[in-house]
């Protein structure tokens, strides 16, 4: 009886058809419970021994079910089985995470100039007067220290208005030139905001001092960049301009869809900030240029309206 219900215990390939095989043995109708009814008819002697010999059916068979069921339940557990899995259904999709354009743009022009030698650092982005303005050779009666273009925060602090905040910051970091040094991020203005304005936008700064540094080391720097970005055909134009930190100053535009589009501010370091950075007029010169990341990116990305980028609308962003 014994070996018959291992049998078919062994054949029970579910709990189910296990708990089956235990109804047949142990259940209330099941065949030990017809031999029980046996016991009866038999005298006291043979009642001793065949109750025995029940009992050690029962514990055998019971022990031979507890075996298999843990068995059962070890590989029901063990998850799916592999023949289940239906290789023609669809794969999972997971949308792969990707660059802002903002951040794209700052990445590329970075990586051009660090291979120009160029070091990368970052700097604050609350700033002290000092540093944002009369580091900078821009005297306190100067329009760009008015309320209406500044966020001032603490006390002779304010959100940096320019990346060119960082150029004596490094001159006093990194001691005597030769220096090659740039850094980039969030500048804040106080503006009104349309689609060519927004309070916060990004520029990417760059200084160069060394001995006989030229206007005309600056024009190639700027050429390796713009070739680099808009392809060996780019066109620039520099524009006569003013900066109280550069002379002579100069904006400069690309030419791009048929249209010149002003994309930076350049300059030779004067010889007032070079002194506030520590660095003797008389031996080092250097030039300075910053440029507008979120103009540069739209005009690569035809980005048409400057608020898109701060939106974080899925819409937008995916399209890059
Ligand atoms: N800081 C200037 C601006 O925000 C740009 C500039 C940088 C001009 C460096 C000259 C030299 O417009």
């Amino acid at each position: 009886l014994v070996e018959t219900a291992v049998e078919s215990m062994a054949a029970a390939t579910t709990l189910a058809e296990l708990d089956e095989v235990r109804v047949q043995y142990l259940g209330k109708k099941g065949k030990l419970r017809a031999l029980q009814a046996e016991l009866k008819s038999l005298s006291p002697e043979e009642k001793r021994e065949f109750g025995k010999m029940l009992n050690s059916v029962k514990e055998r068979i019971q022990s031979a079910l507890n075996d298999r069921k843990e068995a059962l339940e070890a590989s029901e557990k063990s998850g799916p089985d592999l023949e289940m899995v239906d290789v023609t259904l669809p794969g999972v999709r997971t949308l792969p995470g990707h660059r802002h354009p903002l951040i794209a743009t700052m990445e590329e022009v970075k990586s051009i100039l660090l291979g120009l030698g160029f070091r990368y650092d970052d700097y604050p982005e609350v700033e002290s007067e000092f540093f944002n303005f009369d580091a900078l050779n821009t005297p306190d009666w100067h329009p760009a220290r008015d309320m209406h273009d500044s966020f001032y925060t603490t006390k002779g602090n304010v959100l940096r208005t320019h990346t060119s905040a960082f150029q004596t910051r490094a001159m006093k970091q990194f001691g005597p030139p030769p220096l090659r040094a740039m850094t980039s991020g969030r500048c804040y203005r106080r503006d009104e905001i349309d689609a060519s304005h927004f309070p916060i936008f990004h520029q990417l700064d760059v200084i160069a001092i060394d001995e006989n540094i030229s206007f005309a080391d600056l024009k190639w720097v700027l050429y390796q960049v713009a070739s680099s970005l808009f392809g060996d055909d780019v066109q620039l134009r520099f524009r006569p301009s003013y900066f109280p930190f550069t002379t002579p100053s100069a904006e400069v535009d690309v030419m791009f869809n048929g249209k010149w589009l002003e994309i930076l501010g350049a300059g030779m370091i004067r010889p007032e900030v070079l002194e506030a950075g520590g660095v003797d007029p008389e031996k080092w010169q250097g030039f300075a240029f910053g440029l507008g990341l979120d103009r540069m990116a739209m005009i690569r990305h035809g980005i048409t309206d400057i608020r898109y980028m701060y939106e974080n609308e899925e819409a937008f962003l995916r399209q890059f």
